[in-house]
């Protein structure tokens, strides 16, 4: 299949996304956080075609996408006064909200929960692309399953490239990280997945929200996650990665002893002049916003340059660093070596 490239700034390339779409075809499609691969969501054939594109395994449920907070309302069964109040405050923006689910959402939406996630992109282009295909939108982030997610028209294209009808470009992501995902299906509401609203946003509207423990930490052998996802292998770049936790002297001296060929660093903006291995930075080190806008850029270069085993500095695991550290964390498949 020959995949169309289509502006997002065309009037009539928007148009076109939302024929593809209405016609039960695939197209990648920008968002604040990064880019999605989208599907009529009300289509559950349309949608079955995502999980191929992606190679992802069918018990991992989608997030439905909307351009009005009216949309909501078919998709779940009720929406409770919390949930009113949170999407009144962060919709549209980079927050995902689980509530039971209505009939008219597929099986393969849900991957067979009774629940479904939703969101309010804040991307103008998402939002312009969901009102033209006039239904709402499942979109998982556009990369292979297992691989960092795209925050480019173009990094995108290097995974879905003849697997999918058409690429939106609208430019790169702002969050660079996907959304929070929250459910209220349970009481106290609980964190699945942080992401650019933070816990402690969360906590200002709702009271207690508690953090689920894949957030920070493996799961045992045979647990089943409140979120599918977290069972995967996620981010992954080639390399081995390796997170190195301490002081950046300290983080210096070791990543330095370990010079050899194939070797690699990734840092914080400006730390790389004292490192003697190729190193990729990934924003400033009190700048959560920038490390989120950065991160999975930075582990897409460190493939292309061909670095077999990259330490990188431990994130900050506070407000949006949060996000970063859960992403990292699991690209490093939880490795994590302390130095002093
Ligand atoms: O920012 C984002 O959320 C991006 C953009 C494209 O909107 N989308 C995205 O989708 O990250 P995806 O499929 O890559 O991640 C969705 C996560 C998965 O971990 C999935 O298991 C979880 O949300 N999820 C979806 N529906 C769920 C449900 N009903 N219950 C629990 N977890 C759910
Ligand atoms: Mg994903």
């Amino acid at each position: 299949m020959k995949t169309i490239r289509l502006q997002a700034d065309h009037p009539t390339d928007i148009i076109r996304a939302g024929e593809i779409l209405r016609q039960g075809g695939l197209v990648g499609i920008p968002t604040e956080t990064v880019y999605g691969l989208a599907a009529d969501a009300l289509n559950g054939e349309a949608v079955a075609k995502i999980f191929k594109a992606k190679g992802r395994p069918m018990d991992n449920p989608l997030i439905v996408h909307i351009s009005e907070i009216s949309q909501w309302k078919k998709l779940v069964r009720e929406i409770p006064e919390s949930a009113r109040k949170l999407a009144e405050t962060y919709w549209p923006g980079p927050l995902t909200i689980i509530l039971p689910k209505s009939d008219c959402i597929p099986d393969e939406v849900s991957a067979g929960l009774e629940t479904v996630a939703v969101r309010f992109p804040a991307h103008p282009a998402a939002r312009a692309v969901i009102e033209a295909a006039g239904t709402p939108l499942a979109a998982p982030s556009g990369n292979l399953s297992g691989k960092p997610s795209p925050t480019t028209a173009h990094t995108m294209l290097e995974d879905m490239d003849g697997r999918i009808e058409a690429v939106l470009d609208g430019g790169p992501c702002q969050v660079g990280v996907e959304s929070t995902v929250v459910t209220l299906a349970t009481q106290p509401p609980r964190l699945l997945r942080p992401g650019g609203i933070t816990l402690e946003q969360l906590r200002q509207v709702l009271g207690e929200v508690e953090m689920d423990e894949a957030v920070l930490n493996p799961l045992k052998a045979g647990e089943h996650p409140a979120s599918p996802g977290m069972k995967y292998k996620h981010y992954a770049p080639k390399a081995n990665v390796i997170i190195v936790d301490g002081p950046y002297e300290s983080y210096c001296a070791y990543v330095n002893g370990q010079k050899v060929p194939g070797v690699a660093a990734m840092c914080y903006n400006g730390e790389e002049a004292r490192l003697e291995v190729p190193a990729v930075c990934y924003g400033g080190e009190e700048d959560y916003d920038e490390q989120a806008r950065e991160v999975f850029d930075a582990l897409r270069k460190l493939d292309e340059l061909g670095a077999k085993t990259v330490y990188a500095r431990c994130p900050e695991p506070k407000g949006v660093g949060l996000a970063v550290y859960n992403r990292l964390i699991r690209a490093a498949g939880f490795e994590v070596l302390h130095v002093d």
